[in-house]
């Protein structure tokens, strides 16, 4: 074992980032920068006012700057843009692979199109896999606080992309439109091929997870926090091994956890759940993924051995093929053996 600091540790670990949404990478700067090329105003002065304005009490009051920051998006290379600004950022921080979410309600009930949205990011993740070689899925997000017709209605409309798009997700206002609201859509997704993932149990109730995976029969749980309210759904999440994508920072500042001291990762390792730890909307919640591992790592001073063992919870978790996901594994073994 080298004497190398936590930090260092961290940032060089080989690691799977599951959830994320492209969305919630903008960053001030060039929200700016494409909010000026596309003649759009943003209601603050500058990037440090616009910042200053990331407080928030709870998801809804993220969520309307979120949406708010989102409206300058207009043209394929701004969503290229926006996609290789994150992918650059992961690299440098030895993301191996991600699975990305993005909202294509955000802005086709804007009037730009599906395809505008699609074709920009997919691009970008090419890209990204040909020049950083960061392997991705890509997987689209129906917003919850929308009714049923506009959920299968986005559905349709991505039916030429269909090759394109690995899942299905469901995000945005989480107290009041349970999982079971979306069942008939969730239902055709899956008939179509599409693996299905659901935001539960972040702000809402363990209930929501049950229905999750009753009702919409989830493999991945986003959030999953309110898990831990309810033994019988911890008991049948672990014998699953249904994997949960946490995230620290984001739980942090909309105030699902009051400190990172309370935060459950590790309370839910013991457990045998199978977690991962993700950076949600980075942009607006101070930072990328080794900030999400360092911020648990010190709060809850974890282990190398419980921080490898995040990092391979996260292959384990993906969407990878079963060889793809041993030849991660067996790095992130190597490279604790090595440190
Ligand atoms: N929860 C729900 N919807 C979201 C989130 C989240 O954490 N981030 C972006 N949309
Ligand atoms: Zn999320």
């Amino acid at each position: 074992m080298k004497n190398i600091s936590i930090e260092e540790f961290i940032s060089g670990m080989p690691k799977a980032e599951l959830h994320l949404h492209i969305e919630g990478t903008f960053e001030p700067e060039l929200m700016f920068e494409i909010a000026k090329r596309n003649g759009k105003q943003i209601p603050y002065e500058s990037v440090d006012q616009l910042k200053k304005a990331y407080k928030f009490n709870n998801l809804q009051e993220f969520l309307d700057i979120y949406y708010a920051g989102a409206n300058v998006l207009i043209t394929e290379q701004d969503f290229y843009d926006l996609t290789w600004a994150y992918l650059s950022k992961v690299h440098q921080e030895n993301l191996a692979h991600t699975e990305l979410f993005f909202d294509p309600q955000t802005h086709t009930d804007r009037g730009v199109p599906f395809g505008v949205v699609i074709k920009g990011i997919r691009n970008a993740l090419e890209d990204g896999k040909e020049k950083l070689g960061i392997s991705y899925k890509l997987i689209m997000s129906f917003l919850r606080h929308l009714d049923e017709a506009a959920a299968f209605n986005t559905l349709e409309e991505a039916m030429p992309y269909k090759d394109w798009i690995d899942g299905v997700g469901l995000d945005s206002s989480e107290l009041g439109n349970p999982p079971s609201k979306f069942e008939r859509v969730f239902a055709k997704a899956s008939a179509v091929g599409f693996r299905v993932v659901a935001h539960a149990g972040e702000e809402g109730p363990s209930s929501y997870i049950w229905e999750a995976l009753d009702v919409l029969h989830v493999n991945r749980i986003d959030h999953g926090n309110r898990a831990m309210e309810d033994m019988d759904l911890v008991d049948r999440l672990a014998e699953m091994q249904i994997p949960l994508t946490l995230c620290p920072l984001s739980n942090l500042e909309l105030k699902v956890v009051q400190h990172l001291k309370d935060h459950p990762v590790v309370k839910m390792m013991d457990k045998n759940l199978l977690v991962t730890v993700n950076s949600d909307d980075p942009a607006y919640f101070g930072g990328y993924m080794n900030a999400n591992y360092l911020g648990v790592a010190k709060a809850l001073n974890m282990s190398k051995e419980q921080l490898a063992a995040l990092a391979k919870n996260s292959f384990k978790a993906s969407w990878l093929s079963d060889k793809e996901k041993e030849e991660k594994i067996l790095l992130v073994d190597a490279y604790l053996k090595a440190h």
